[in-house]
């Protein structure tokens, strides 16, 4: 496994690789949601390249950039294992160098959810995202379900754009009580981490509520909403059941839909997401 910092030695390296490229863009401290992304990108492509640059473009001004879990060491020893070919772990002044100006913006799916509640985060994502997909030009790029908004917003830029290479999305990685995985974990104490727990409970409501027929959007929501009320520790941000192309808030779910969430569990805010399908019939 080779690991690159320079952009100018990724480039000549790069030109060198003749099959295809699956990569797999993270922000490391990486756990078992991540390595699964890498594993399948290994099973589909010839050569994989793992991401790992804590991009502060897509923090807000108050938000955890500086304590963000960094470790790369051990990020290195398993994707190693995994079976990486290269790891493209670039310094900021890398990615920006002094005179960068570029933006790359999605307009209106970015206005709802967690865009309405990180102003200014997805322009982060997508103009780094763009950065990585026109220097490592994959077949393709992996992303986890778990960041759903994210992956909607990344596939229209690259539709949009007319990027080459297709967005995979792989299901949400959850510990044994169903909290979802995410880097953000390791700062719970252990009574939040035992709290966490229910934004996977409000979403499991909210899935059996319209498994039993429940269509109404703002039943659904006020279904989270309760389990959510009975965890003192919890507040919450957001609760969402919407459109799953548009993100639009539904009155009456006649299609599938996305139940989604955002909740902070102490100084930690936590977001999960549950696609419900299509009702039968
Ligand atoms: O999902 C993440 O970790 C980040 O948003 C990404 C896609 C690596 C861009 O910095």
């Amino acid at each position: 496994m080779k690991v690159v910092t320079q952009l100018a030695e990724w480039k000549r390296l790069r030109l060198s690789i003749t099959g295809t490229v699956g990569v797999v863009p993270t922000m490391g401290f990486l756990h078992e949601g991540h390595l699964s992304l890498v594993r399948r990108a290994r099973r589909e492509n010839q050569a994989v390249v793992v991401w790992i640059f804590v991009n502060p473009k897509q923090f807000g001004p108050k938000e955890d950039f500086g304590t963000y879990p960094r470790d790369m060491a051990r990020d290195l020893a398993l994707v190693e294992h995994e079976g990486a070919d290269y790891v493209l772990a670039p310094p900021v002044e890398e990615v920006y160098p002094p005179g960068f100006q570029t933006r790359v913006e999605v307009e209106r799916l970015t206005q709802r959810l967690e865009g309405a509640a990180r102003p200014g985060h997805f322009h982060g994502v997508t103009t780094v995202v763009a950065k990585l997909l026109c220097l490592t030009e994959p077949r393709r790029a992996y992303f986890g379900q778990k960041d759903a908004q994210q992956v909607l917003v990344v596939s229209r830029m690259v539709r949009d754009l007319g990027m080459l290479g297709e967005i995979v999305t792989c299901p949400t990685m959850r510990e044994p009580d169903g909290l979802a995985m995410s880097s953000r974990n390791v700062r719970l104490s252990p009574p939040e981490r035992k709290a966490a727990v229910c934004l996977y409970r409000a979403l499991c409501a909210a899935r059996d509520a319209h498994a039993a027929g429940q269509r109404e959007g703002e039943a659904l929501r006020e279904a989270m909403r309760r389990v959510l009320a009975a965890e003192p520790l919890a507040r919450p941000d957001y609760v969402s059941m919407a459109d799953p192309e548009t993100l639009e808030e539904l009155a009456t779910l006649q299609g599938p839909a996305l139940a989604s969430l955002a909740v902070r569990i102490g100084a930690t805010r936590l977001i999960d997401n549950m696609p419900l399908p299509a009702p039968e019939g």
